[in-house]
């Protein structure tokens, strides 16, 4: 069974962040593959995970608008997408990426985007995880690109404000009935003492808090020195905090 975690937030709350260290931990514990899906059309997760990606599925989309004319003989159209969704799909050691891009221009994508779907579905289901890095305001997942999720993680920066922006976002998953079967919120950058009135905050969202991630200078060296976040040692701060939330959050059957 396939578990998809994906995360969201505003704009630079550190989602990228976390889901590269989700998956690092992941990897670590050897529950491998994993799908890492770069939903946010300013895609950097590739860059966090130290991973070079070729096309990214909005690419092909776009070439799947420019060649359909002109399909190789004897190809369906579906045939011909799946095939070049393949070939966007980055494969490494337990771990394969795929980028989703930039969003589609102007024109009529539902054909396209549900084959793409379809096929993104049955891709998942050959990994015993699915880790996605959403883009701050979730558009996909109002033109619901996504279909189930089994954690669904909030992550807030250390401000009324951005707790605020998860409170919205549980709203627009609500009202578009997304299906997530677990919600958790976690802070990033805040000392480990929360304010009275954050802690108030916190509970009003009514959402499983599993905590708070340190400063990790670290974080900010990988981050400047374009060093993959995959790499950070195992006593890295921000490392051992996010271990103790997944392990807390998931089953891995590795103990
Ligand atoms: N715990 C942390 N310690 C130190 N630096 C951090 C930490 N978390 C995130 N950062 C840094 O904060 C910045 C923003 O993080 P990140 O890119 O992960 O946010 P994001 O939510 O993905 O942003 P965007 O909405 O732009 O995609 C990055 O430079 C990252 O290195
Ligand atoms: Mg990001």
């Amino acid at each position: 069974m396939t578990q998809v975690i994906a995360v969201a937030g505003k704009g630079g709350t550190g989602k990228t962040t976390l889901s590269a260290l989700i998956i690092r931990y992941l990897k670590k514990k050897g529950c491998g593959p994993i799908l890492a899906v770069d939903a946010d059309p300013n895609a950097n997760l590739a860059d966090a995970l130290g991973i070079q990606v070729p096309k990214s599925l909005g690419t092909t989309r776009e070439d799947f608008f420019e060649s359909k004319m002109n399909l190789p003989p004897g190809m369906t159209k579906e045939t011909y997408i799946e095939m070049k969704l393949h070939e966007t799909l980055v494969e490494s050691s337990g771990l394969d990426l795929m980028v989703m891009g930039r969003p589609e221009g102007p024109g009529c994508y539902c054909y396209v985007n549900n084959i793409l779907r379809r096929h993104i579905d049955l891709l998942a289901k050959n990994y015993p995880f699915v880790v996605m890095d959403n883009e701050a305001g979730m558009e996909h997942l109002s033109r619901r690109t996504t279909q189930g999720v089994d954690h669904l993680l909030f992550l807030s920066d250390y401000s009324i404000k951005g707790i605020r922006t998860v409170g919205k976002i549980r709203e627009l998953i609500a009202e578009l009935k997304l299906s997530v079967k677990e919600k958790h919120l976690i802070i990033d950058r805040a000392p480990q003492e929360l304010t009275p009135g954050f802690r108030e905050e916190i509970a009003r969202q009514g959402l499983d808090f599993l905590g708070v991630i340190p400063v990790d200078d670290l974080i900010f060296e990988y981050d400047l020195t374009g060093k993959p976040l995959l790499n950070l040692p195992d006593n890295s701060p921000a490392v051992r905090v996010v271990g103790e939330m997944m392990a807390k959050m998931i089953k891995t059957g590795n103990g």
